[in-house]
């Protein structure tokens, strides 16, 4: 056994554990953060996606001594309070999940994508995605709200779009 220091969700988290256990268990045994899914246990199907300082891992094949001194987010961080992440949002819109076990993966790498990345090509969404496996085929969908959520942020933003919808005042 090993002393860890790791910050999970924005919480910093002290843990007892061997340094070899992979991240996913202690994720859910230690800390029940259910939200992580452990689907394949060999890092090829994705439903164990969180978030190491921002950047996608799987979870399952990431040993806790890895994560000494770093930020992990899951599934139950990405929302701000009863504020859904721009994504969540467009998950619901779209219907995206079927049985919903790979979803919270699904979601993870997806915002890892738009956080580095906000205006991604349908090719660059294939291929951060390509990882992430749904058994359920939702993958028409998943691309759908990706495009959507990136689409939506770049009218918010667009002073073109602004103007049109707030025609500006006559100077005197
Ligand atoms: S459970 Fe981790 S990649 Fe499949
Ligand atoms: S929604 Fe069922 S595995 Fe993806």
């Amino acid at each position: 056994m090993s002393q860890f220091s790791i910050t999970v969700n924005g919480e910093a988290v002290e843990l007892s554990v061997d340094g070899n256990t992979p991240l996913l268990w202690v994720l859910r045994e230690q800390l029940r953060l259910l939200g992580t899914k452990f689907g394949c246990g060999m890092g090829l199907c994705g439903a164990c996606t969180v978030h190491l300082d921002g950047s996608p891992i799987r979870s399952c094949s990431f040993p806790i001594q890895a994560a000494q001194g770093r930020q992990i987010t899951t599934i139950e961080g990405l929302s701000d309070g009863d504020d859904l992440h721009p994504l969540q949002s467009s998950w619901l819109e779209f219907n995206v999940p079927q049985c919903g076990y790979c979803q919270s993966g699904q979601l993870m790498s997806a915002a890892a994508l738009l956080a580095n990345n906000p205006q991604p090509s349908d090719q660059e969404i294939d291929e951060a995605m390509s990882g992430n496996i749904c058994r359920c085929g939702t993958y028409p969908r998943i691309r759908a709200a990706i495009r959507h959520t990136a689409d939506n942020a770049v009218q918010q933003f667009d002073p073109k779009q602004t103007n049109e919808s707030e025609p500006m005042e006559a100077q005197s």
